[in-house]
């Protein structure tokens, strides 16, 4: 038994794919997976590590943090979150400096911008959001709406097609106080048209929250170019930060002023050394860190944004819509027989870094192919999120992936019958 003749090439065509692709010779910047590793396809949850980052962490340790310790506060250390946030939004976020901080967890950010915008607005009752949202979000914003007594008026979108402008117009209005949505869904990867719902929602006199977890270093965004208001981010996936990297937020400089964020920390105070009796704002973005800057989880990123940076994020762009685009080729030659359904949009320009298969079986699928050396994710209920990371996933390995989930669909006689060799 062979596979279809076209699905043949297609696996075929990943040499030439990688031969073709401007930005493989960056592939070896990246520390090797172990011997088991055979595709790794969840860059979009974790990113890999980079060489530049096991010596970056060393150094750290023997000409930064022995020598120096707590004089390193004054050397560098204390204006970090800043000074990374502007190098983070000047090349990944096309946001001018003084407008993003790197703090906290995402969920945290998100809790104390959300919470800080609904207060600025104070005669409004209504928080805006989707049911296609990441849980996090979800759950902040219920528990925002309980804390200030606001309602959660929920969009239903379709899910592979997610949030559109006109839903968003169908229920913003004078008493919306935020909305919240992500730039690229976590599940279908559809990618939302930030401009036109931000300008739906300042139509209403609301403010805009936008989650760019699954976007940052992947898709490019124009904060300030689309007059956004207030985003979050992840650093832990494509922007290779490692496990438990801090978030980034982003205040548009028009409204740092007027919000008053709630986790009233002593490094958020104009004056955290005369460690006063009251809580007084810094100006600026200072204003929204709450804590010590985590110094140390701040080192990998900067690695990342240096090879972002030398790669171009056009050309991540590009070789992330190429990805895609072959997985989903892929996925119609060698899976769809089996009864799996892609559940991304077909449109480069609509998705973002990721592809959702569905297929009832995934759920026991993914374990065994973890097993062999392919790691992809699963998300409830049905759903394989194949991610792709444009400067360490090569064609190759996407292909020997894919491969192997129509070989294992096939062991386990779902749909008909396909080897692939
Ligand atoms: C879209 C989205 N928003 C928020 C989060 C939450 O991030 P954290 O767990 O770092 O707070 C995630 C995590 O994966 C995410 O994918």
């Amino acid at each position: 038994m062979t596979t279809s003749t076209t699905g043949s090439q297609l696996l075929a065509s990943a040499a030439g794919l990688d031969a073709a692709d401007p930005l493989a010779v960056l592939r070896e910047r990246f520390v090797p997976g172990d011997g088991e590793l055979i595709a790794y396809l969840d860059g979009n949850s974790l990113g890999r590590p980079l060489i530049a980052t096991r010596e970056h962490l060393f150094r750290f340790v023997d000409d930064v943090w022995a020598p120096r310790l707590i004089r390193g506060w004054d050397e560098g250390w204390m204006d970090s979150p800043l000074t990374l946030g502007d190098a983070l939004g000047a090349l990944t976020l096309g946001a001018a400096a003084g407008q993003t901080v790197v703090a906290d967890s995402t969920t945290v950010m998100l809790y104390k911008l959300c919470r800080a915008a609904v207060c600025a607005r104070p005669g409004r009752r209504q928080i805006v959001l989707d049911t296609e949202n990441f849980p996090t979000d979800r759950y902040v914003l219920e528990g925002i709406a309980a804390e200030t007594g606001t309602q959660l008026v929920w969009i239903e979108p379709d899910p592979l097609e997610g949030v559109t402008a006109d839903e968003v117009a169908a229920v913003v209005g004078p008493d919306t106080a935020l909305v919240v949505l992500s730039h690229v869904a976590f599940k279908s990867g559809f990618l939302a048209d930030t401009p036109a719902i931000t300008r739906i929602a300042h139509a209403a006199g609301a403010l805009v929250l936008w989650d760019l977890c699954h976007s940052a270093g992947v898709v490019p965004v124009e904060l300030d170019a689309w007059d956004v208001d207030l985003a979050v981010g992840c650093t832990y996936k494509y922007l290779n930060g490692g496990p438990g990297a801090p978030a980034f937020g982003y205040v548009a400089s028009r409204l740092q002023g007027e919000l008053r964020q709630p986790v009233q920390g002593w490094m958020g105070h104009a004056e955290p050394f005369t460690m006063g009796p009251g809580y007084a704002p810094a100006t600026g973005m200072r204003r929204f860190i709450s804590g010590t800057p985590p110094v140390v989880g701040m080192l990998a990123m900067r690695d990342m944004l240096d090879l972002i940076g030398e790669a171009g994020l056009d050309a991540v762009r590009a070789k992330s819509s190429a990805l895609t685009a072959y997985v989903i080729d892929l996925a119609d030659e060698l899976l769809t027989p089996f009864g799996v359904e892609i559940a991304t949009p077909r449109e480069a320009a609509r998705r973002g870094g990721h592809v959702m298969l569905t297929h009832p079986s995934f759920r026991e699928l993914i374990p065994a192919l973890w097993e062999r050396g392919v790691i992809p994710d699963f998300r409830p209920p049905q759903g394989m999120r194949v991610g792709l990371s444009p400067l360490s996933t090569s064609f190759g390995e996407v292909a020997a992936g894919l491969a192997l989930v129509a070989r294992l669909l096939e062991e386990r006689g779902q749909g008909r019958l396909i080897s692939v060799r």
